[in-house]
Formats: C-alpha cells, sequence, structure tokens
C-alpha cells in the first residue's frame, strides 16, 4: 500500500458550484425563526419557510454547505444499509414503514424541486444495491429483502447480476433510486430563500440558547426569536446531555477518480466491514468519475495515520476498476443514534419554541430533508405524519431494542470515560514534521503539531466541549475530539461543534 495523500483533502462537491456568499451578523436583531447551521437541514427549512409569512434568518457558524453536507457522497436514497429489519426489531413494522416513507417522499421532494426550479445537479435515476460477499452478510441481506417485503417496498430483488467488476454472494437491488450534486442543489434554494426575504449570516457561530428562545452568538451579539431550529448537525447546545449520551460520532474517507465508466452503473454499498461505497458522478465537463467511500471509525479514534485510510479506497479502485488516478479526496463525519432513528422535533420538554434535527446515521440525504419539512411543518403549528417516529423524546422502544439500546449506551459510556483518560503521550524529539501529537513539556501534557519548516504550535490537549483529550487527525491536519466529535484546526480554532470555542494556544520554553 502506498500513501502519496499528502495534498490538502478536497470535496468533489465544493470544487465548482458558486455558493452565494454573506456577511457576518454585525449587530443584535429580531427575527420570527432563527435556523442555526446551514446545511441540507438549515436550507431546506429555510426554503420551506420562505413564503410563510414569518421573517426568517440563517445563522452559519462557518461557511454555507461546508459542513458535513459538502463533504458527502450523495446517495439520494431510501436503502440505509441493513436499517429494515432493525427498524421492525426495535420499534414496530409500522415505524419502519413511516421511516421508508418519509425518505421516499423527502427523495422525491427534491426531484421535483429540482425540475420545476430547473437545477441542474447531475440528478440520475439508478438503482441502489446493498451487497454481500461472504454467507454471514448473504444471510443478512436475505433477512432485509424480508423486510422489504414485510413493508410492501416496491422495486426490491435479490440478485447475483451487478456491474460490479468482482464477483459477490448476492445482492439487494432497489430500483427508482437517486444520485444527485447537494451542493448545485442546495445554492440553488439558498438563492430562492434569499429573493424570497430570508436573511443569511456566515461566520455568525452560535454559542448558546437562552430561555425561551434567543441565541447568544460567540461575537456577543443575540438574535431575539420566537423559534429557534437547530441544524447545526451536532446541537451546539445541549440542555440535558441528552444528545451527547445517544449519539455515536462515526468520521468515514471519499474520493472521485477518472477512468472508463459504465454510464448506467448502479449506486452499491456492501454490508461487511471495511464499508465500500459506490457510485459515479456525471462532472460538469460531461466526465463521468468514480467515487469511492468507506473506511469510517469512531471520529477521533484511528490506529494509525488517517491518510492511509485514502490509500485504502485508491488502492481498491486500482484492484478492481483498474485507476488510481484521484482528482478529489475528502472526509467528513456523521452523527448515528443508538436506536438508528434521527432526532427530529422539539429539543426537550419544557422549551418548546426550540427544534432541533440530528442523527442521520449518514444517511442525511433523505432524512435531512425529510426533518426540514417535519421542522418546517412544526413551527407553524401544523401538524406532520412523523413527528411522533421521529420525536427527540420518544419512549418506544419494544423489548428486543431496549436490550440493545441499554448494550450500546453502556459502551458509549465507556468510550467516553477512556476517552478523557487516555491520551498517549509522546516525547517533543518524537514529532516528525507535518505531525501533531501529545505530548509532556514542562509537567504539562500539550498538543503539539509541527509544521514543516518545524515550527510547533502547542495547545492545551482539553476538548472545550466536555474536557476530552483530542487527538491528532494527519489526514486533516486538525485535532479531533474522541468523545462527541468537536474538531479544532491546528491553531486552535473550531471547525466542528458541538464545542463552540477554541483550544487555547500555550508558548512552552522549549
Ligand atoms: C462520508 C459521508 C458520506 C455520506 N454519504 C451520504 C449519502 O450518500 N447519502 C446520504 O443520504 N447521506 C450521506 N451522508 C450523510 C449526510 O451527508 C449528512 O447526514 C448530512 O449532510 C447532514 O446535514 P446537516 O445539515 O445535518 O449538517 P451539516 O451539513 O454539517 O450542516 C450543519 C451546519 O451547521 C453549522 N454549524 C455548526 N455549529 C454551528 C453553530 N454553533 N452556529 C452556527 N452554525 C453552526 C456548520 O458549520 C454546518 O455548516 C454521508 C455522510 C458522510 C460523513
Ligand atoms: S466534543 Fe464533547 S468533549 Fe469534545
Amino acid at each position: 500500500m502506498t500513501n502519496d495523500f499528502k495534498n490538502e483533502p478536497s470535496s468533489y462537491w465544493l470544487d465548482g458550484p458558486q455558493i452565494p456568499e454573506f456577511a457576518s451578523l454585525g449587530g443584535s436583531i429580531k427575527t420570527d425563526i432563527v435556523i442555526v447551521g446551514g446545511g441540507i437541514v438549515g436550507i431546506t427549512a429555510a426554503y420551506l419557510l420562505r413564503n410563510s409569512g414569518r421573517s426568517v434568518t440563517v445563522l452559519e457558524g462557518g461557511r454555507l454547505l461546508h459542513g458535513t453536507t459538502g463533504y458527502t457522497t450523495a446517495k439520494l436514497s431510501v436503502q440505509h444499509g441493513l436499517i429494515y429489519d432493525e427498524l421492525i426489531g426495535t420499534f414496530s413494522e409500522e415505524d419502519a414503514r413511516q421511516y421508508y416513507e418519509a425518505n421516499r417522499q423527502a427523495m422525491d421532494w427534491a426531484k421535483s424541486v429540482t425540475g420545476e426550479l430547473g437545477i441542474d445537479c447531475g440528478f440520475e435515476t439508478r438503482p441502489a444495491y446493498l451487497y454481500a460477499e461472504s454467507s454471514t452478510g448473504e444471510q443478512k441481506i436475505e433477512k432485509e429483502f424480508e423486510a422489504y417485503e414485510k413493508l410492501g417496498i416496491p422495486g426490491a430483488s435479490l440478485t447475483k447480476q451487478t456491474d460490479l467488476p468482482f464477483p459477490i454472494r448476492t445482492a439487494l437491488k432497489l430500483e427508482d433510486q437517486y444520485q444527485f450534486h447537494p451542493v448545485y442543489f442546495l445554492a440553488a434554494l439558498v438563492k430562492e430563500a434569499q429573493q424570497a426575504g430570508v436573511k443569511f449570516y456566515e461566520n455568525s457561530r452560535a454559542k448558546t440558547v437562552h430561555m425561551p428562545s434567543q441565541v447568544e452568538l460567540v461575537n456577543g451579539y443575540t438574535v431575539h426569536a420566537q423559534q429557534v431550529l437547530v441544524t447545526s448537525h451536532f446541537p451546539f447546545n445541549d440542555f440535558e446531555g441528552l444528545y451527547f449520551s445517544r449519539m455515536r460520532v462515526e468520521r468515514s474517507y471519499a474520493m472521485t477518480l477518472r477512468g472508463n465508466f459504465n454510464e448506467d452503473m448502479g449506486m452499491y454499498i456492501n454490508v461487511e466491514s471495511p464499508t465500500r461505497s459506490i457510485r459515479t458522478v456525471l462532472d460538469a465537463s460531461g466526465e463521468r468519475l468514480l467515487q469511492i467511500g468507506g473506511e469510517g471509525h469512531v471520529s477521533g479514534r484511528h490506529e494509525e495515520s488517517t491518510r492511509n485510510n485514502y490509500a485504502k479506497l485508491r488502492d481498491f479502485a486500482s484492484s478492481y476498476f483498474g485507476t488510481s488516478e484521484v482528482t478529489h479526496n475528502w472526509s467528513s463525519q456523521d452523527l448515528l443514534p443508538l436506536d438508528h432513528l434521527p432526532y427530529i422535533g422539539q429539543m426537550v420538554t419544557g422549551m418548546p419554541h426550540v427544534f432541533v434535527a440530528t442523527g442521520f446515521s449518514k444517511w442525511g440525504m433523505s432524512n435531512g430533508i425529510a426533518a426540514a419539512h417535519v421542522l418546517s411543518d412544526l413551527v407553524l403549528g401544523k401538524a406532520n405524519p412523523y413527528e411522533d417516529l421521529f420525536s427527540p423524546t420518544r419512549t418506544k422502544l419494544r423489548p428486543k431494542g431496549i436490550g440493545s439500546f441499554i448494550k450500546d449506551n453502556a459502551g458509549v459510556a465507556k468510550e467516553l470515560i477512556k476517552g478523557k483518560v487516555t491520551g498517549a503521550e509522546a516525547n517533543l524529539d518524537e514529532l516528525g514534521l507535518d505531525d501533531g501529537k501529545l505530548v509532556r513539556v514542562e509537567g504539562e501534557k500539550l498538543a503539539a503539531y509541527k509544521d514543516d519548516n518545524g515550527h510547533v504550535t502547542f495547545l492545551k490537549p482539553a476538548c472545550t466541549h466536555m474536557g476530552c483529550d483530542v487527538a491528532f487527525n494527519q489526514a486533516e491536519r486538525s485535532w479531533d475530539c474522541p468523545c462527541h466529535g468537536s474538531r479544532f484546526s491546528y491553531r486552535g480554532d473550531v471547525l466542528e461543534g458541538p464545542a463552540t470555542q477554541p483550544l487555547e494556544q500555550v508558548h512552552p520554553k522549549v
């Protein structure tokens, strides 16, 4: 395996589209609805609410669409891995059916908006395949197929015929799924919402929500609102620790490559480990690229350099698709609730004006659009058919589900405690160029990054969210928190929440 991914990671989705730019908030303001976070959920909600008769403001901590939505793989599908058998076991057949319907409606909504607005976003209909190479995987796929049949999901079949260049044992094929370019799609929604009067502010990071619904920003200004939508991916304000103890954060890697690919190739994902997610992308130049994703791990926990994950994906493409000509490589993270259903709705009891959408388990294209529909209905006082299903305060696990939920939850608690106490320390002289490690200097544990010129930047390593020690992510040159996924640049700036405060730089005498 070779490792030549020294270049700065760059997302295919962010290379090309013109995303409208906005100033940061320069004073305190009043608005009816404030949406915190400009990813697929926040932007779709802004678009849906643009003609509601309410004033709508979007606060984005960085640049619009530069969160997970800009670093996705953008399959717009209801085939979310082995989800339906799981949901029937944990919840009920009716809940699993509702999950399917919410996502199906969301993806069809995206298709019709693409047509209505004439958005050029590479929207294509493709079959999706869940494939297995092992007998255990084959059994799982057969159970999932039974779940599809119970739920009456149309267009499903078991097959061994695929356009993959390697043999498989079986695949669950689902017709009539979509792939698209999410940034072209959502940039068009931003323009529409802006024209209808929605106000957008970038580089305007929210710090906290004060009762009943005032959002205080890191820069000291306040947005006085009637209602708040927290669409910041990981909620930046967790009043009761509700979300931190119920979600895992996983980082995954993706790349696009040049080569000769079947124009009609489907979208694939395996059921074994390591994950391989495969699709093609029709580039604006007319060239069809291959996209490979996978190599996920809990954020902030990796035994070896994260650059190796790109090399593994590239080597997979080279072995099976005969190409190693990478055009873009990127990584990002998503949130996985322990019971596999997103949290969408009133954030906590007792705060009726604050709503949240999070926990899409790497299927936030359709789930994110569904979430925006649920939230926009709730703030307008309309009933939504899926509000109970996704309610963050749900308590309706079945006995079978409760067992695994408690086990998972205990596992997470253990990991969190471990995260606070681990963090192997190295000697400062072990630090190579362009590398970061936890080191001990003058008796103090510090996070140290040495750049290509040998200059070392030292930070206090305790994450400003809840104090876990951060770990260096070489592929991104960032410090990532293993507890809830906050990320910081090597200078300490917040790249990704829930933390809202930077890591402190220190200047030891070394
Ligand atoms: C590698 C990978 C591949 C994936 N592939 C697929 C796929 O093929 N199909 C699919 O359906 N899903 C996929 N997903 C999942 C999907 O991309 C995500 O679930 C979805 O993009 C999340 O959208 P979001 O709007 O919740 O979050 P984001 O896009 O992260 O948007 C949240 C925004 O909030 C901002 N923000 C954060 N904190 C604050 C604050 N305090 N104040 C103001 N703003 C703030 C952030 O800067 C960000 O812009 C994938 C995920 C990963 C990681
Ligand atoms: S993100 Fe919670 S402690 Fe770091």
